[in-house]
């Protein structure tokens, strides 16, 4: 455990998540769990950034959780933990908030794109990448796992860091960003040139976690294809049957090239419902462990050590913090 880095990362409990973000982000954590002293948490107070039903939240939340966990994050391997359930995430993102200039704040590309749908944004919505920081710095994080889109989030949590041990001296490890280069994108299956968000405004273009099997056979029977009728690897020509076969690469661990001699002389039909049938096993396993875990103790238990264990560790950094600021009696 000593000499291991470091991993921490969080999702927001926003909606119910798709292939897209198993194949694009739980699949690596479960990869890194062997490699890394890893952290997972639920980033509740970030999905209040934007509004959001109370009723909802709850229910994503726990779900989430849930989903984690079916998915193969192994509480043994894993602290998993709920961010609202540690008052230190809160504390100490505003003792570097005070640290942080608004002209830095201003410049990060989610506020400015997130801040012009709604007239009305909140300051949270402003001060969410300093909670993201305080997130990261508490547990002295190494790496974190991330999308692109976060990768500037995680920039200016280092420029924090750096700049508070600048100014107090040495109090936090300067974080660094986890960017998987092999992680497959999965593309919309309507518009394979979009990637398959939870946010999609066209349900059939994607495959929720928790869709019945109907519903994800009909999707991927009326995924757009082509015309060229071969079953080949070619994101440019073939958009549609690439994103296919890295579905079907994803749900099976075949190779690319292994599924294209599988199906060298197949039709795109018998293809699409290969596909289908996989991932439906697939994704049955998971779904049945969920609903196994969802009403049980065994989660709760899960988040209650998830959550003691991580609010003394950062007790310690929060404690540490106050000193040096001179937050003391
Ligand atoms: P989001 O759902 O956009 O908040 O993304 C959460 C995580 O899932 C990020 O690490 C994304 O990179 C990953 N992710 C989301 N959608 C996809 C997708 N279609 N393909 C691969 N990874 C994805
Ligand atoms: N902002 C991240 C997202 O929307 C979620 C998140 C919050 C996070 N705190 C974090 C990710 C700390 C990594 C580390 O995806």
């Amino acid at each position: 455990m000593e000499n291991k880095k470091r991993m921490l990362t969080g999702l927001q409990p926003t909606g119910v998540i798709t292939l897209g973000n198993y194949v694009g982000a739980i699949k690596q954590m479960v990869e890194y769990q062997e490699k890394y002293d890893s952290y997972i948490f639920i980033a509740d107070m970030h999905a209040i950034t934007m509004p959001i039903e109370p009723k909802k939240l709850k229910e994503n939340i726990r779900s989430l959780v849930a989903l984690y966990v079916a998915c193969g994050i192994d509480p043994n391997k894993n602290k998993i933990f709920i961010q609202s359930e540690n008052e230190y995430h809160a504390n100490v993102s505003w003792m570097l908030e005070c640290n942080t200039y608004f002209g830095e704040l201003s410049r990060m590309t989610q506020f400015k794109e997130k801040s012009k749908k709604n007239a009305n944004f909140s300051c949270g919505l402003f001060t969410y990448p300093v909670l993201m920081a305080a997130d990261i710095l508490i547990y002295d994080t190494d790496l974190v796992p991330v999308g692109i889109d976060q990768k500037q989030h995680v920039e200016i949590a280092r420029d924090i860091a750096d700049r508070f041990n600048k100014k107090y001296g040495e109090t936090f490890v300067l974080p660094e960003p986890l960017i998987s280069e092999q992680a497959t994108k999965i593309m919309d299956l309507q518009d394979p040139t979009k990637k398959m968000s939870k946010s999609s405004e066209n349900p059939k273009g994607i495959i929720r976690i928790l869709d019945d099997a109907e519903v994800i056979r009909k999707n991927i029977m009326s995924a757009t294809t082509d015309s060229l009728a071969q079953i080949k690897f070619d994101k440019e020509n073939q958009p549609g049957i690439s994103n296919l076969i890295n579905i079907y690469s994803a749900v099976t661990d075949l190779s690319i090239k292994e599924i294209e001699n599988k199906f060298a002389n197949s039709q795109y039909g018998e293809f699409k419902k290969e596909v289908a049938d996989k991932v439906i096993i697939k994704l049955s396993e998971i779904k049945e462990r969920y609903y196994e875990l969802i009403s049980s103790k065994e989660l709760d238990k899960i988040l209650d050590e998830g959550r003691d264990a991580t609010r003394k560790i950062a007790k310690i950094k929060y404690e540490k913090m106050k000193e040096k600021i001179g937050l003391i009696r």
